[in-house]
Parts: structure tokens; C-alpha cells; sequence
């Protein structure tokens, strides 16, 4: 492929996240906070969610025009409120990223040692709460989609959703689970326009990482931002792929 043809798909797909209405939970740390920036530097409008106030008012005061939320996604009654102030601060919603998470038990623990509640609370956030506020938003996701703008809800997962790691067995039995409501999703609704993607950042360096292995070498870690740039592309492939498909204009303004 020569350079000229290379820039030209890179700038095609820079224009297509440009205007997007972009949602993420889980904005005020890691990769979540990797992602608002990546998306606002790619003129994306955006709205994120996290729990703790403090962090939301000072993530939003420092990236402007991005929009925080304040709520809890493992928390039935915080979605409906979050997901109207998402549909409200942005006047609809062309990608939702489900990126908040729980670790389970921490320091990790075998299941026999893991409780019951850790159980509950890591399948409420990965699953129930990403299940939840998807339900909430498919409506904006759908307008979208019949707007000719394409929709995408992004999954973050983990490979320990596929691999059997001991004392990762609450976290990994939620993302397992997540990953596979991800799959049901996109066969249910991509003939209607909405896609649904679950990826894997890799291990990151991250506040959750440190939680998890307290020893690890973080020059041995992938950058946040790395992983919010794959992200982000893999997302403007995914809805240059459905505009072709559509043949609808590929920017998004
Ligand atoms: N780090 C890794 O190596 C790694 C590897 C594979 C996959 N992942 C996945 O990547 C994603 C991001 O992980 P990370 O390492 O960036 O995590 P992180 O640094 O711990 O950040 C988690 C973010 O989610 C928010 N959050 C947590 N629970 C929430 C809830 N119930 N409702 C709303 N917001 C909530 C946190 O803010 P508050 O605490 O204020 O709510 C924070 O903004 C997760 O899905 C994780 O499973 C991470």
C-alpha cells in the first residue's frame, strides 16, 4: 500500500469519530480516562461516568467540553438517570463503551475463599450494569443507527474472560460472562444497525492492575493510552465498515 492511500484511509477514519456521541463509564481512571482524551482529540463529543464526585468534577474541569456523570452502573436505580443525562448532554448517543469494572475480591482470592457479595458485586458491575444501560440507551443507539450514523457498543473485556486463571474466578467468570452477552447482542442487533464489539486492552498500566498484582513492573505494562488508541481505531473501522455497507456518507458531523 503506498503512503498517499495509507493517509487517505487514516484521515477517512479520523472523520468518521469526528461529531460522534460518544459515552464511557469508568472515565476518570485508566483506560477509561485514556479514552475520553483520545476521543475528544479526535472531535468526538463525549460523556463518562464514574462514582466518586471528586473525580468526575476534576477529570471534567480539565478536559473540557467532555461531560461527567455521577453514578454507580451496579446500581439499578443510578441507569436510568445516567442514561438520560448521556442521551440529554450529548442529544443522542452513536457509541456506548461499557469499560467500568470490579476486580472482585481484593487481594484476589480462590473461589473457595471468594464471597458470595464479591461474587455479586463483580457480576453487577461487568454484567448486569453494562447490560442495563445498554437496554437504557437502544433506543438513542437505535435513532442513531436509522440515522445513517452507525451505532457501536464496545465491551471491555479481559483474556481472563477466556483463560482460567486461579483467583481471578469472580472477575473472570463476569467477564466471561459479558463477553459472551456481547456476542448474543451483535447477532441480535446488527441487522438493525447496531453493533456490538468485546475487545481485550491487555494488561495496562492501571490503578486496577497495581489492585491485582501489587508486584508487577509497570514498564512491563501497556500504556493506557496505547490501548485507548486501539480501541478507538478498531471502533472507526468497525463504523467505516457499516457506512460502506449502508453506503452513507462516511463523516459524521
Ligand atoms: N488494567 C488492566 O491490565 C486490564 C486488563 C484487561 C482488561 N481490563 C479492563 O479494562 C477496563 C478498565 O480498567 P482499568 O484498569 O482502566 O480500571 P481502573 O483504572 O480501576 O478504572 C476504573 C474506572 O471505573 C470506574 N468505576 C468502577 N466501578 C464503577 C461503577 N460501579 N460505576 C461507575 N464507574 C465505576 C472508576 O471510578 P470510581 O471508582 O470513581 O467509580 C474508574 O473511573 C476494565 O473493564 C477492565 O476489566 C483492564
Amino acid at each position: 500500500m503506498t503512503t498517499t492511500n495509507l493517509n487517505r484511509i487514516t484521515e477517512r477514519r479520523e472523520n468518521t469519530l469526528h461529531g460522534l456521541r460518544v459515552a464511557i463509564t469508568g472515565g476518570t481512571s485508566g483506560l477509561g480516562l485514556a479514552l475520553v482524551r483520545e476521543f475528544l482529540g479526535r472531535g468526538a463529543h463525549v460523556a463518562f461516568v464514574a462514582r466518586r464526585r471528586e473525580h468526575v468534577e476534576r477529570v471534567a474541569r480539565h478536559h473540557p467540553p467532555a461531560h461527567g456523570i455521577v453514578g454507580d452502573v451496579s446500581k439499578k436505580d443510578d441507569i436510568h438517570p445516567i442514561a438520560m443525562q448521556i442521551v440529554g448532554v450529548l442529544g443522542g448517543l452513536d457509541v456506548l463503551i461499557n469499560n467500568a469494572s470490579d476486580l472482585g475480591p481484593v487481594p484476589l482470592a480462590l473461589l473457595a475463599d471468594t464471597g458470595c457479595e464479591d461474587l455479586e458485586r463483580a457480576l453487577a458491575t461487568n454484567v448486569l450494569g453494562p447490560f442495563r444501560l445498554t437496554k437504557a440507551l437502544l433506543g438513542a443507539l437505535g435513532s442513531s443507527a436509522r440515522e445513517g450514523r452507525g451505532a457501536v457498543v464496545l465491551n471491555v473485556s479481559s483474556d481472563a474472560a477466556i483463560n482460567p486463571y486461579p483467583g481471578w474466578g469472580a472477575y473472570g467468570a463476569s467477564k466471561a460472562a459479558l463477553h459472551h452477552l456481547t456476542r448474543i447482542w451483535n447477532e441480535e442487533l446488527t441487522e438493525q444497525g447496531i453493533a456490538f464489539l468485546t475487545l481485550d486492552p491487555g494488561d495496562m498500566d492501571t490503578p486496577m492492575h497495581a489492585a491485582a498484582v501489587p508486584g508487577a513492573d509497570p514498564s512491563q505494562l501497556k500504556r493506557p493510552e496505547l490501548a485507548a488508541r486501539e480501541l478507538t481505531d478498531a471502533i472507526g473501522e468497525l463504523l467505516l465498515f457499516m457506512n460502506s455497507e449502508r453506503n452513507v456518507p462516511e463523516t459524521i458531523r
